[in-house]
């Protein structure tokens, strides 16, 4: 698929047909009277709204787009979500306005840090000695490393990816930093490649509102999460309802603005898939540097970053 096509849109087939305005509905001499024609223009109106509402993209069009867009970019770089251009003019200021320190950046491998991010999840993760971290779409390895650096030699960080370029990428960071409690993993984050109450918090940097299917995302983080552990996501969310010619342009999706989902949904997707003491703080100070991920200026009257946190029970 090309960048900046629109998704092709999948619609379900109808269940009921409506009734449909034919000449024995109409009145003498071919005539309907007012009556039949509102009638049927309303139904018409809801026919019209029920079928642009039931448009739907098919998951798996999505991540192959995405995986390709970051494929793309592990190979030939790119930054700020994948803006080309680059976002926020130098490398650094772009560092700081998300939120990671000069001394942060010159402790990871070079290559690992893309300029994926939205924010830093470290500034929320409350990272302990010994704790076993999972990052959901973790790119060439950035926070994975960050989150090492916390752990001082101590406890383990998983990586995944579904983007086989990013996990090599990520791989080969390992061995130029010589890192010996991270690893990364191929797969899915709607699956993960993680045995059940194995981890003690889960980080993610921009990439759930990547997912088409954020609810089974946050049952899998459930899952793999211990008792008592946590969730500290970096990621952009909607606050208000996005149009449709964001939502379905596969630019706008790759670019982690398209699939945002609105902040209270995402709390029903949290508590449905278990989390307790749910908080999602949006950033409005984020809205200029989002405006930098695309052509669209009206994005940022859509979405900002936020950061979002939640725990399993003990
Ligand atoms: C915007 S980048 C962020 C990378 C990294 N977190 C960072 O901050 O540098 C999104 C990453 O998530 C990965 N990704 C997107 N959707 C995914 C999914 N459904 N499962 C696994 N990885 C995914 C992409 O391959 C890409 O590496």
């Amino acid at each position: 698929m090309l960048l900046g096509e629109t998704f092709a849109l999948r619609r379900r087939p109808f269940v009921k047909r409506e009734k449909t305005l034919i000449p024995s509905d109409l009145g003498e001499c071919g005539k309907a009277d007012s009556t039949q024609i509102s009638q049927s223009l309303h139904l018409f109106g809801r026919f019209l709204v029920s079928h642009i509402e039931m448009k739907t993209i098919e998951p798996d069009t999505v991540r192959e787009h995405v995986r390709a867009r970051y494929g793309n970019i592990a190979v030939n770089g790119g930054g700020c979500c994948g803006s080309v251009d680059g976002c926020c003019g130098s490398e650094n200021s772009c560092d700081q306005r998300l939120g990671y320190s000069a001394v942060h950046v010159a402790s990871v491998p070079e290559g690992s840090n893309l300029g994926l991010g939205c924010a830093n999840p470290m500034a929320i993760a409350s990272i302990r000695p010994g704790e076993t971290i999972l990052d959901l779409g973790s790119g060439a390895g950035f926070d994975c490393f960050l989150a090492a650096r916390q752990l001082n030699g101590t406890g383990r960080v998983i990586g995944v990816d579904m983007t086989p370029a990013m996990i090599a990428k990520a791989r080969n960071n390992i061995r130029k930093g010589r890192y010996t409690n991270v690893e990364f993993r191929l797969g899915e984050i709607e699956a993960l490649p993680v045995a059940d109450n194995f981890v003690d918090l889960v980080i993610s940097n921009c990439v759930i509102n990547l997912s088409p299917e954020k609810p089974r995302v946050f049952r899998e983080a459930f899952r793999v999460l211990k008792a008592g552990g946590r969730l500290a996501l970096a990621d952009v969310v909607a606050i208000k309802p996005l149009p449709e010619s964001i939502r379905t342009q596969s630019n706008a999706i790759g670019a982690c603005i398209g699939g945002a989902a609105l902040v209270d949904d995402l709390k029903t997707m949290l508590k449905d898939a278990g989390f307790i003491r749910i908080e999602i703080v949006p950033r409005d100070e984020t809205r200029s540097l989002i405006n930098q991920w695309t052509e669209d200026k009206i994005a940022s009257d859509f979405v900002v970053s936020a950061f979002i946190t939640a725990f399993k029970a003990a």
